[in-house]
């Protein structure tokens, strides 16, 4: 039986998850977990809290508590922020567990004795008040680049550059506010630079490396790695393992990472396994797009250095804005699993959190978008379909699955795509494009709709009994293979649907439970169909429209959490070189168009970008035809965040003048413009 590793990024321990956690790793994650574990493969899913690190350490000194107080705290949310979600980890511990120090500070000093750490003297901030040194987040100042006040000592937050302690223009002690100085210090690096051939190796040869990934990780290994920082001044972290080394704890960073293998340590010692053999087997790291770069420079590296396989991918999950704005979790532009939880049900967060975009991209969280999807796709298009399909088996059929007429050509087709659709959401799980597979899904339920409609069964019960026979029995069979293949994304209303049909349900509480960690069910039995004269259970409908007056609610408390917003807009008008460099213009060229019905100004149009094909929403329907625009070169803004107009997904601009004359070009398309 072959073995599957996969890991959640860890979230860090002082707050609480948010919904973009769980659309930019821990859904996903659950979601192939779960189609593995159908496939009749051996899973752990694994994750941890990161409990070191100096934002941790900084606010508990601030409060006057310990750090363990802090991440004992979030610790226990977390995990049921997870489990609430159904994410079935099968292993969910912490970095601050022995058995991750020991693993730690082996990993340290395997690399350390193999030659790959050395020790170096650096310039460090020191406050003599605390007499301390002022690592990363210990210390504020004004940024040297773009001269804001109130960076950190590790990043501005403003211009987003890394940064060194000591390039901070007047800095100041986050503790004591006292001003620091400059001093030496030793400590210890990790040599990266030596690494520079064989990661490029992988990256370049890894074809299940997705492009998002592939294409950050070439740019940084171009670009040349430099050495490595491994150790820390301060107390809160794990002890340096070498003599002379008091007083110096790993970089979080540095340790946190294998928190995955401390994880799965745990797991497999309570339950007599082996979780280097999960490892060697095959590891998917899940994780959001911010630490790309850690996962696929500084852990390969690591890993190469003691001979450990690499993984078999990484999969970094896009942001997620809310109602089109950066989520900020000071500012409470945010919502927290919890309170969505509260309210929802979590797979309705699961369907749109997937449904909205494909992982690799960023997205837009909005209330009324998400009621939309809710009512018009899970309640309309795939509820309505099952109930139908129960409530008239019920009503002509006494609850069981009747005995196929003979088919005509619309039952044949219905049954080939029937028959199909297991192997095609299964390809789209494999290559991590569960958006796709999903809207297979629907797709199908769609025409399945469609295909009830025209054979009107309440009508042709009457008049051509086999017909509806034929018709209930291929609606039955779909409603059970969907029951299937929709569990690794909806696992609560598959069971229902699954108990309705009678057929084995799976536990879903959460986390997994050693014993239940075998399905009841292989993803295979999605192709088989169910006996006529089968029965059915009554059903209720599966999901409830959300109604205005919920999504009004949940939109005044998020507004009224953000009086403050328009204070911290910027009032210049002027930009900065560095603020225009973040417009990402690219040479596009227009491949489809056309209205959008019952919009007068715009047009939906597909745009070729060079390694994609865009969808962009553009006001320039009252000035070009859609056929006009056919090859024609255009600029498109491609980093724009994602917006809806007239319900139709827009990601990116085309540039245009006041007049809506478009700005045409002669480059080449995906070029990019300076
Ligand atoms: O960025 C973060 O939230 C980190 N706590 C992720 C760590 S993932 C891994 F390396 F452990
Ligand atoms: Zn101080």
């Amino acid at each position: 039986m072959s073995k599957l590793f996969i890991s959640c990024a860890l979230p860090y321990a002082n707050g609480p998850c948010h919904l973009g956690h769980l659309r930019s790793t821990y859904i996903p994650a659950d979601i192939y977990a779960r189609y593995n574990r159908m496939n009749g493969v051996d899973t752990v899913m694994v994750c941890a809290t990161d409990e070191h690190g100096t934002p941790i350490a900084v606010r508990a000194e601030q409060e006057n508590i310990s750090p363990k107080d802090i991440t004992d705290k979030y610790h226990e949310l977390i995990g049921n922020d997870l489990k609430s979600c159904n994410i079935s980890l099968d292993s969910f511990r912490r970095t601050t567990d022995k058995i991750h120090y020991e693993m730690a500070q082996e990993f340290f000093k395997e690399l350390y004795e193999k030659g790959y750490i050395y020790e170096k003297t650096i310039d460090q901030l020191y406050c003599d008040t605390c007499q301390r040194s002022l690592p990363d987040r210990y210390v504020e100042g004004t940024c040297p680049h773009c001269e804001s006040e109130g960076a950190r000592g590790d990043q501005c937050e403003v211009c987003g550059r890394h940064l060194d302690p000591t390039e901070l223009v007047e800095p100041h002690c986050l503790i004591c506010d006292g001003t620091p100085h400059v001093q030496q210090s030793e400590q210890y690096y990790f040599k990266l630079h030596e690494f520079d051939e064989p990661l490029k190796k992988w990256i370049n040869e890894n074809d299940k490396l997705p492009k998002n990934v592939k294409n950050f990780a070439k740019e940084w290994v171009n670009e040349g790695l430099k050495d490595w920082i491994m150790t820390r001044d301060m107390n809160w972290g794990i002890p340096v393992p070498l003599e002379d080394s008091e007083g110096k704890v790993l970089y979080v960073w540095a340790e946190a990472f294998i928190g995955y293998q401390s994880s799965a340590n745990t797991w497999a010692t309570e339950h007599g396994l082996d979780w280097k053999s999960y490892w060697d087997d095959k590891t998917v790291h899940f994780i959001g797009k911010d630490i790309i770069y850690h996962h696929t420079i500084f852990w390969p590296s690591m890993l190469m250095g003691r001979d450990i396989k690499l993984p078999y991918s990484v999969i970094g999950g896009g942001y997620l804005s809310l109602e089109g704005r950066k989520m900020s979790t000071s500012k409470g532009w945010v919502i927290w699993v919890k309170d969505f939880i509260d309210k929802f049900d979590s797979d309705l967060l699961r369907y749109y959190m997937v449904i909205n975009a494909p992982l690799n991209k960023d997205t837009d969280f909005s209330w009324d978008d998400f009621q939309r999807r809710i009512n018009n796709e899970l309640t309309d298009n795939l509820g309505n379909y099952i109930h139908r399909t129960f409530t008239f088996t019920h009503k002509f059929f006494d609850g069981k699955i009747p005995e196929p007429g003979e088919y005509n050509e619309e039952d044949k087709e219905f049954e080939r795509k029937i028959k199909e659709l297991p192997d095609k959401v299964a390809e789209c799980i494999e290559n991590f494009e569960f958006r796709d597979g999903l809207q297979e899904i629907m797709n199908l339920t769609k025409s399945a709709n469609k295909y009830f409609d025209v054979k009107k069964p309440w009508k042709a019960v009457k008049e051509d009994e086999a017909s509806a026979r034929t018709c209930l029995y291929l609606s039955n069979q779909l409603v059970h293979a969907l029951s299937i293949i929709l569990t690794p994304y909806l696992p609560e209303a598959t069971q229902k649907i699954r108990e309705v049909i009678g057929m084995p349900t799976e536990v879903v509480d959460g986390f997994t439970n050693f014993e239940d960690r075998i399905p009841n069910v292989n993803w295979e039995e999605a192709k088989e169909f169910l006996e006529a004269g089968h029965e059915i259970k009554k059903a209720k409908p599966l999901f409830k429209k959300i109604e205005d007056k919920i999504i009004e609610e949940e939109k005044e408390k998020l507004y009224a959490l953000d009086e403050t917003e328009e204070e911290d807009e910027n009032m210049s008008d002027l930009i900065s070189i560095d603020e225009f460099a973040k417009v990402d213009l690219v040479v596009g060229q227009i491949k489809e168009a056309e209205k959008i019905e019952g919009s007068k100004k715009l047009l939906r149009v597909q745009v070729d970008i060079g390694d994609e094909i865009r969808q962009v929403v553009a006001g320039i329907a009252e000035k070009y035809e859609p056929e006009d625009l056919i090859d024609r070169k255009v600029i498109v803004v491609a980093n724009l965040q994602p917006a809806k107009l007239f319900g139709v997904e827009s990601n990116g601009m085309l540039l245009a003048t006041d007049s809506v004359e478009l700005l045409t070009t002669e480059g080449n398309v995906g070029e990019h413009i300076k």
